[in-house]
């Protein structure tokens, strides 16, 4: 069974390589920090709540290797190594949320040598890449009842097991269903310009046998206009105190067309992913990529030299086009902010 992200024995951070997909099923073995930071910047791994992991053993990693006895020095050197990673990909939450889950374990056990803090550093992340999964399987058992037997269910881009450490988000919504039986089958978004839908979610529901039919971004609308939609599920990168959703680009579309055609839109995040310190949507930073990824198609230009692109990687939906936020803490609906701060404070 291929896995997401491993901390292997060998103090390597293993991950299966998301750019090869789906031709190819290798994996890429990150021996020092920097070579995680990298992953996650030309998204070898991908998905928020896999960054949040990769970020974690990022710091790990960088932690086992800084070679200081004196704890302040030791102290001085990891906040770069985070400084480090905190620069790889603006957006998604848990990238933060990762590293400052690791210097709360610096915070906790001030007075430990450095041994010990390395120690407890290692068995932090991968305790957080082990606690996913459980969250996961939360969010999937408390959304599998939105998902009625028959549903065919539109997703975009990848927010299934790849984007996590295991079970996905959405996609675990839509695993968990499966699994109690339910006659389900998923649209997939092709999700242009990187193409998680086609490359990714296409891939792993194959593996997992869930019925899945790849349709490119621009078909959505039309299958809700032939009925051919009960509901769309997508993930988060991050959800706004008031519940603003920033996903991959593309989903905003999704969710107007939703709503348009009076087709439930629900979001499928953890409780990390909701960024309380921010309420309005403009305030989520939006990570704009190489204009490569527009361009090119697999190495082949697919448009004239010169032109100019704009290529930003994710869009914010607004709450009013989201019917609800599930987490796995229970089910968020509007108004959210008091919903997602009561799961919070749980
Ligand atoms: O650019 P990516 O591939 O990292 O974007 C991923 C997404 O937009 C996912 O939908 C989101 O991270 C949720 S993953 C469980």
């Amino acid at each position: 069974m291929w896995k997401t992200i491993e901390w292997s024995e060998n103090d390597t951070v293993v991950m299966i390589d998301q750019t090869k997909l789906p031709r190819e099923e290798v994996y890429v073995s990150c021996e020092n920090y920097l070579d995680v930071a990298h992953a996650i910047k030309v998204m070898q791994i991908r998905g928020a709540p896999a960054i949040g992991v990769a970020a974690a053993m990022g710091v790990a990693i960088g932690a086992l290797a800084i070679d200081e006895t004196d704890v302040s020095a030791f102290k001085k050197k990891l906040s770069e190594v985070c400084e480090h990673l905190a620069g790889t990909r603006p957006t998604a939450v848990n990238l933060f949320w990762g590293i400052e889950k690791m210097k709360q374990v610096l915070k906790k056990n001030e007075g430990e040598p450095v041994d010990v803090l390395k120690r407890l550093l290692k068995d932090k992340a991968i305790e957080i890449c082990h606690e996913d999964v459980k969250i996961n399987e939360a969010m999937g058992t408390n959304g599998a009842s939105f998902i009625p037997d028959g549903a065919n269910i539109l997703t975009h881009c990848n927010a299934g097991a790849l984007a996590t450490a295991g079970f996905g988000t959405a996609l675990g919504v839509i695993r968990a269903a499966f699994n109690e039986g339910k006659k389900i089958h998923v649209y997939a978004d092709e999700t242009r310009p990187f193409l998680q839908g086609a490359r990714l979610t296409a891939w792993e529901l194959m593996k997992d046998n869930i019925p899945v039919t790849l349709i490119t971004d621009n078909m959505a609308g039309y299958l809700m206009q032939q009925g051919k939609i009960d509901l769309v599920v997508v993930g988060s990168d991050r959800i706004t105190s008031t519940g603003f959703v920033a996903n991959k680009i593309g989903t905003y579309s999704v969710a107007v067309l939703a709503k348009k055609h009076g087709i439930p839109f629900y979001v499928a995040a953890p409780i990390s992913t909701v960024d309380f310190d921010i309420a309005d949507g403009s305030e989520v930073p939006i990570e704009e990529r190489e204009i490569r990824e527009v361009t090119h198609v697999f190495g082949e230009a697919i448009a004239p030299e010169g032109v100019k692109v704009f290529n930003p990687a994710f869009d914010v939906t607004p709450p009013e086009l989201v019917s609800a936020i599930i987490t796995e803490k229970g089910v968020a609906q509007a108004p959210f902010k008091e919903a997602l701060a009561k799961q919070r404070a749980e």
